[in-house]
């Protein structure tokens, strides 16, 4: 049993559902031993904030406007990562790539959430691209984030069927529900030091 604290950061573009499903889920027990102690928005009015000020977390908003390279943005973030003492940091409806800046002293400890079944239909926009190939079976993945786009280890998948009525957005809002579900486990396993990366899989070890 890993008992140690760890201190999670969420990096967020807008809605921030799926901080709120993390938040949510540490502040009921099901995840022990973390808190979110800060989140960093690339996007001044992202609704994301609203909700941590509500929890009482700080949110910070970091221009990416003010630094003419992605290195120098990046550091910015990395020296609040580590002014917070942060162990993990989530991409939650982060909308940009993530570079070495971030990325080399982060190594195996940021993870994201995508809404489609990787490695089909990475990048922006899972849902529709899924829906508009014409999948049956959809879904989302939650994955250890590498240099690429939505290529890591792969964490957990949540199937989510197409239905005959389904539109983009119907879909979307069913492969969201899940994403709530397995976005807090895939943290919380990780917390509780149960995820074991060999190679480019993940294992997890009850
Ligand atoms: C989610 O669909 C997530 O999978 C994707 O961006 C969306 C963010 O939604 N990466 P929210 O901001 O968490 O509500």
């Amino acid at each position: 049993m890993n008992n140690t604290h760890i201190n999670i950061a969420v990096l967020v573009s807008g809605r921030g559902s799926n901080l709120q499903s993390v938040i949510d889920n540490i502040e009921n027990g099901t995840i022990p031993n973390a808190s979110v102690s800060l989140v960093i928005s690339d996007t001044k009015d992202a609704y994301a904030m609203e909700r941590s000020k509500k929890h009482g977390i700080d949110a910070i908003f970091v221009d990416p406007a003010s630094y003419p390279e992605k290195a120098g943005f990046e550091s910015k973030i990395l020296q609040l990562l580590k002014d917070y003492n942060i162990g993990l940091v989530l991409l939650a409806g982060y909308m940009r790539v993530v570079g070495p800046t971030l990325l080399d002293p982060f190594k195996d400890r940021i993870i994201n959430i995508h809404p489609a079944l990787l490695p089909s239909f990475p990048g922006l926009h899972g849902q529709a691209q899924a829906f508009d190939h014409g999948v049956k079976v959809s879904g989302c993945t939650v994955h250890f984030v590498d240099e690429g786009v939505d290529t890591g280890p792969i964490i957990i998948q949540k199937c989510v069927p197409v239905l005959e009525d389904d539109t983009q957005e119907t879909l979307a809002s069913r492969i969201l529900e899940q994403e709530h579900k397995i976005f807090p486990e895939a943290v919380r396993l990780f917390v509780r030091g149960k995820l074991i990366i060999e190679g480019h899989k993940v294992r997890i070890v009850e």
